[in-house]
């Protein structure tokens, strides 16, 4: 379920999180935060009227999660499976998402659950919104690229292990 060896390195987190416009994001989601190596940058740099919607099933994750984002009331932490996004958002009065930033261990996915996690994503992501996910190989790019009109691959050695990070959006292509 964790899918990782270590967190996530702050060179990583960096390359993450460039894409996001933080000064016009309302809703942010987080998919996978373990130890909340990027949770923390977002909850730094995100407006004081923005919401962050986490999603973590690890019961410990979540719980020291809970305990540490307790006094900030734009932090929502659910122990809940990404796939619930739709209804997690419904829930909170939010219609979209500006961006949704992932760890999710894709490759460790059954194809349906990464399917269900897409599909819903791209029906809650704002028009300019990002989906924005790391993995440390190309083997989701496929289903990236089934759901999303534009998916940019960057990567990092500066991470353990080595990763690809991957934006994807559904802005309308310009030609
Ligand atoms: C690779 S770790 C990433 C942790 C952290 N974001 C980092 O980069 O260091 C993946 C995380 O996804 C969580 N996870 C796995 N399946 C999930 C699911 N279906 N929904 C939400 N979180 C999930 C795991 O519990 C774990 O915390």
């Amino acid at each position: 379920m964790v899918g990782a060896v270590s967190p996530s390195s702050k060179h990583l987190m960096r390359k993450m999180l460039t894409n996001i416009n933080f000064k016009t994001a309302t809703v942010i989601v987080e998919f996978g935060p373990g130890t909340g190596v990027f949770t923390r940058e977002i909850v730094q740099r995100m407006r004081p009227d923005c919401m962050l919607v986490v999603f973590e099933l690890h019961d410990s994750f979540y719980i020291k999660l809970r305990e540490e984002f307790k006094h900030d009331s734009r932090v929502i932490i659910r122990n809940e499976s990404a796939e619930h996004i739709s209804s997690v958002l419904k829930e909170l009065n939010k219609n979209q998402a500006d961006a949704v930033i992932s760890s999710l261990p894709l490759a460790n996915f059954p194809s349906e659950l990464i399917q269900t996690i897409l599909q819903h994503c791209k029906q809650v992501l704002s028009q300019n919104g990002k989906y924005i996910q790391f993995q440390y190989s190309l083997t989701s790019k496929k289903y990236l690229q089934q759901y999303f009109n534009s998916v940019q691959i960057n990567f990092t050695g500066r991470n353990i292990p080595p990763a690809f990070i991957y934006t994807c959006s559904n802005a309308p292509k310009i030609s």
